[in-house]
């Protein structure tokens, strides 16, 4: 696997923004799939800069973003939409037509997650997918359970998850209960999988992706059996993971 231990988030974020520059160089027309949260702000940050100073042209790349809280309007700031725009498309050359993300006010959310599967599988699958990681271990919202749901679903977040995401919100008890997700296929058939994680929040869950039994009950685990998975982390972070404990001394 390749994990890539960084001394900063500064770091983590020149080495994933370098990355995915890379693939816009190789592939223009790149269709990538987007986390929200605070662990890819540094890269958005880079990326955005890129454009501004003419390193990097979005005028062919499409997105797909990785969820939505249902029941938060597009205009919302505490939706991933709006968090979406704000901190990555807003910046860039970007297509309107380019960027998709699901709706979490359609009236009819099932057919919404089958148009958002369609509509994935119409671009040719994702080519570089960022995320980031839960403390559970989840990725974009693909929360511990029985079982990996392949296709975009709705989902029940779970407490732990609630919780994590309470401070984007006034009141705790506002956090929604309900998202989208896109599904583990999705994840897995992208081309590249670039995640990211820094701070000890993110130890456990680390250790869980990659230490642990791959299962439905740490979700990031499953990344065991991608190809092209690129893990991205600082010193606290990685410091469950075999191979990088911290230096006792
Ligand atoms: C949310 C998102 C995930 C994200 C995770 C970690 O729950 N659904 O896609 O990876 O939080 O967020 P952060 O990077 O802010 O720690």
């Amino acid at each position: 696997m390749d994990v890539r231990i960084k001394e900063t988030y500064d770091e983590i974020s020149d080495e994933a923004a370098q990355i995915v520059l890379r693939q816009l160089q190789e592939k223009p027309d790149s269709v990538l799939g987007l986390t929200a949260g605070s662990s890819p702000m540094g890269l958005y940050e880079r990326l955005q800069e890129a454009y501004r100073d003419g390193r990097a042209d979005f005028s062919r790349v499409r997105v797909f973003t990785l969820s939505e809280y249902i029941g938060l309007d597009a205009n919302d700031e505490r939706s991933f939409t709006y968090y979406t725009r704000k901190n990555f498309c807003d910046g860039l050359n970007l297509s309107e037509e380019n960027i998709r993300m699901p709706d979490g006010m359609a009236d009819d959310i099932a057919s919404e997650c089958a148009r958002y599967g369609e509509a994935i599988e119409a671009a040719g699958g994702i080519d570089m997918m960022i995320l980031g990681i839960g403390p559970n271990a989840h990725i974009g919202f693909n929360e511990p359970g029985p079982c990996f749901v392949p296709e975009t679903h709705v989902v029940e977040l779970s407490e732990a998850t609630r919780a994590a995401n309470a401070r984007f919100f006034d009141d705790p008890a506002d956090v929604p209960h309900w998202a989208v997700s896109m599904g583990m296929r999705d994840i897995m058939f992208a081309r590249h999988v670039l995640l990211l994680a820094s701070g000890a929040g993110k130890t456990e869950a680390l250790a869980l992706a990659l230490n642990g039994d791959i299962t439905p009950k740490a979700p990031a685990s499953v990344l065991q059996l991608h190809r092209g998975a690129i893990f991205i982390a600082d010193r606290i972070a990685a410091r469950r993971l075999s191979g990088y404990e911290d230096d006792p001394s």
